[in-house]
Order: structure tokens, then sequence, then C-alpha cells
């Protein structure tokens, strides 16, 4: 489903962490998103992962907190039964993924434009985050100049990320993938991880927070 006319590109060999697999699907996107892909985006195996471990039936709603140009969604969507829905501040990426997905007639996929602030977490049963803010904090990890950052932002954005899971019902899944997992609340258990502990699948309880035990890690 996911083909392009461009011919393939090798990466160098530091970026060991993306597979073949990630060369091939990148191609669907322009080269200068493409090349962002090594830091910016979630691997392929990444992606399939954490989308089974978020989607339990084919009526669950995951939301992608900061989509980027809308890998995982595209992954997501096209490996599982759940709706995907991304949402991403920065036009052109947001614009790109949508062009993406109607290109490529992928099913059960919407992106939003706009700022995760104005979204209601209530209309989903899960989420996926790989660090959407910590460029805000890291300068090294900036994307590019689009978007206004800064560390007031990091604060803002993780703050209303973690009242809005704070307010989802029991049983609610988040999925992170590295990072610091600050946006986690309290209520919230990580009962699996996988690649290094790299990706995390969290749920809520009714129970406060728990530390994150690798007897729960799930074989991936
Ligand atoms: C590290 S990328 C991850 C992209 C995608 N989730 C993936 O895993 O491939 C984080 C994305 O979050 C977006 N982002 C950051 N802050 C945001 C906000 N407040 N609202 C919406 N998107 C945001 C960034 O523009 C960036 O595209």
């Amino acid at each position: 489903m996911l083909t392009s006319s461009l011919s393939p590109r090798l990466l160098p060999d530091s970026e060991f962490f993306h597979s073949r697999r990630d060369q091939e699907f990148d191609q669907v996107f322009p080269e200068a998103i493409s090349r962002l892909s090594v830091r910016h985006w979630s691997p392929v195996h990444v992606c399939r992962a954490a989308a089974r471990l978020l989607v339990v039936d084919a009526s669950t709603r995951v939301l992608d907190i900061g989509c980027g140009p809308g890998k995982f969604c595209i992954i997501g969507a096209t490996t599982t039964k759940g709706h995907f829905t991304g949402v991403e501040r920065r036009s052109r990426l947001a614009r790109l993924a949508q062009e993406v997905v109607r290109e490529q007639n992928v099913p059960r996929v919407d992106i939003v434009r706009g700022d995760i602030q104005e979204v209601d977490f209530g209309t989903f049963d899960a989420f996926y985050l790989f660090n959407p803010f910590q460029e805000n904090i890291m300068p090294s990890l900036r994307i590019d100049d689009d978007a206004e950052l800064g560390p007031h932002l990091y604060t803002d954005y993780t703050m209303h990320v973690r009242q809005q899971l704070t307010r989802m019902p029991a049983a609610t899944r988040v999925v992170t993938y590295c990072g610091a997992c600050a946006e986690i609340p309290a209520g919230y258990v990580c009962v699996k991880t996988a690649f290094n502990d790299t990706l995390k699948l969290w749920i809520k309880t009714a129970t406060p927070n728990q530390p994150c035990h690798a007897s729960h890690r799930h074989r991936d």
C-alpha cells in the first residue's frame, strides 16, 4: 500500500535502530521529512507494537499527541482495527500527514492541525506519546524553526496532558516511547515494557501510581 517512486536512500550505520522497513516506509514522505525520521518519528516496529498495546477492539479510539507527518497513525490503522487521530501543531507536518493519508487511502485516520491544548481527551480511549514536548527544553531535539519553543511551553503542555489524563476513566491506556514520562499522572500503572524499557504501556487504575517493574516486561 505504501509505495513511492523515489529510489531508496541508505542511512548511516550509526542510525542502527531504524530498520530497512523504516527506510522503505519513510519514502512515502518528501526527503526533507524522511531525513528527520531517525530522530523524530517512531520506528515502524515501535508503531506496530504500540498500536497493538493500545487497541483493545475495533471501537478503540487512539490519539497520537503530536503526530508529526502521521507515521504512527498510518501504521496503527493499517495493522490494527482501531481508529487513530493525530494532532499536530506544525501546519506543514499536519498537511503532509493529511495528504499521505488521502493519497494512500489509509482507513480510520484523522489528522487535526492544532495544539494539544485544544483537544478534548474525552472522545478517546487510548493515547500515544513519543516525546512530543522535549524539544522545548532540549535544543538538540528541535525539529525546525516553524514553531515557538521554550521551557514555559514544556511546562504548559506537560501539565495540560497530565490534567487531561487524570480525568480519564479507569482502564484508559497510554503508551509512551522514550522520554521521562512526565505527562503520566498518579493513578496510572506501567504494566508492560518493551525494547529495553523504551516503550511503556500505562493503564489507569483506581490505585495510586506505582513504579514500572521489569517483571511486567512484555515479550516482543
Ligand atoms: C517527536 S515527534 C513524534 C511524532 C509522532 N508521534 C511519531 O511518533 O512519529 C513530536 C511531535 O509533536 C508535535 N508537537 C509538539 N508540541 C505539540 C503541541 N502542543 N500540540 C500538537 N503537537 C505538538 C511536534 O511538532 C512534533 O511533530
